[in-house]
């Protein structure tokens, strides 16, 4: 296969790229996975800012930067490293002792890339859509950024979730996609449900959400599907109860966010939530698919979410998602560095 040039590119939404180059990302994951170890990240360093928690993604880009070649520093934020301002022009008087602005500059002479994970605080969405943090390193850095999971997106797990569907189906053309709400105790972020819908929209999958009435998520995300699958001829389709989302699904990738109208107001929110404990992937549900396979991009909360007998189940691909972060992390810092 011939490949584009991709080197210096951001990785910070699928929607940045095209299905053609995602495609390619995709090859160059499946052929890490042949051959795992390689120099071509010889002398090449990577920053991995965690300003949250990660098991799966730490572990993956560590040791995919390892396997490449290069090496990594991780830095946990606001633990080992001074709190950064994102406001621009405001008197730092606060808790924050510099700002991004340096912070992005001064890593960018140390490393050849840097990944950032920052969850929103869900407190004001108009202000967290944004997506301040990593567009802030986007805009002050002069290295190629890599989205770890931001306020929006989290495109790493959607490039892993797509090539373990390609694995397990084949092909994307002509599948159907679900991405259902499920009940967790805590209201979560959408960036992880966001840019699976992209993903699956964009290689051409028909997709079809389901969430209770009240669990929308961003018209903008919803715009851009839509789009998406009126380019490639594929449909997308909203229902609101798990019965119907999960008829002749060939996947079920199920996750859990909070409700838009409470957003930052989660105790109010707290009583919606109570009464959607029955959104639980069952056995008796998963057999109203077509053989469907069970997705989830973990951590996940056991018959909370999903039925034991389900994620232990032989239709669940909930561990190879896991290991493909590993190979499609590979193929974009490869793609991007090299
Ligand atoms: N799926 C995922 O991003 O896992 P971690 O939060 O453990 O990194």
């Amino acid at each position: 296969m011939t490949y584009t040039n991709f080197k210096g590119r951001h990785f910070i939404n699928t929607q940045d790229w095209t299905r053609e180059e995602l495609e390619q990302l995709l090859e160059l994951a499946i052929d890490m996975k042949r051959q795992p170890f390689r120099k071509s990240l010889a002398n090449k360093s990577l920053i991995l800012l965690f300003f949250n928690p990660s098991l799966r993604t730490r572990t993956s880009f560590q040791l995919g930067m390892y396997q490449l070649g290069g090496t990594t520093v991780v830095l946990n934020m606001g633990l080992e490293v001074w709190n950064l301002e994102v406001e621009e022009g405001v008197v730092m008087d606060g808790k924050a002792a510099e700002h991004i602005k340096e912070a992005a500059r001064v890593f960018s002479r140390y490393g050849d890339m840097i990944g950032v994970r920052k969850f929103p605080d869900l407190v004001d969405w108009k202000k967290e859509k944004q997506d301040a943090v990593i567009q802030a390193f986007v805009k002050w850095g002069s290295v190629p950024i890599i989205n770890m999971e931001s306020h929006l997106y989290h495109p790493c797990q959607a490039m892993a979730d797509m090539l373990t569907i390609q694995e397990h189906l084949g092909g994307f053309k002509g599948r159907k996609f679900l991405l259902t709400w499920a009940y967790h105790p805590k209201p979560l972020p959408t960036s992880v449900p966001n840019s699976a819908l992209l993903a699956a929209s964009k290689m051409g999958m028909d997709v079809v959400l389901a969430h209770p009435k009240g669990y929308d998520l961003d018209e903008d995300i919803l715009k851009a599907v839509r789009e998406n699958a009126a380019l490639n001829q594929s449909s997308f389709q909203i229902v609101y109860t798990m019965e119907e989302g999960f008829q002749n699904a060939d996947i079920v990738y199920a996750k859990s966010w909070g409700a838009p109208a409470f957003y930052g107001n989660w105790d109010e929110e707290a009583k919606l939530r109570s009464e959607l404990k029955d959104w639980r992937v069952t056995q008796k549900r998963m057999q109203l698919t077509r053989n469907g396979k069970f997705m989830h991009c973990l951590p996940v909360r056991r018959n909370v979410v999903v039925d034991d007998e389900v994620i232990d189940g032989p239709n669940s691909i909930v561990y190879d998602e896991a290991e493909n972060r590993l190979h499609v992390q590979k193929a974009i810092l490869e793609a991007i560095l090299s």
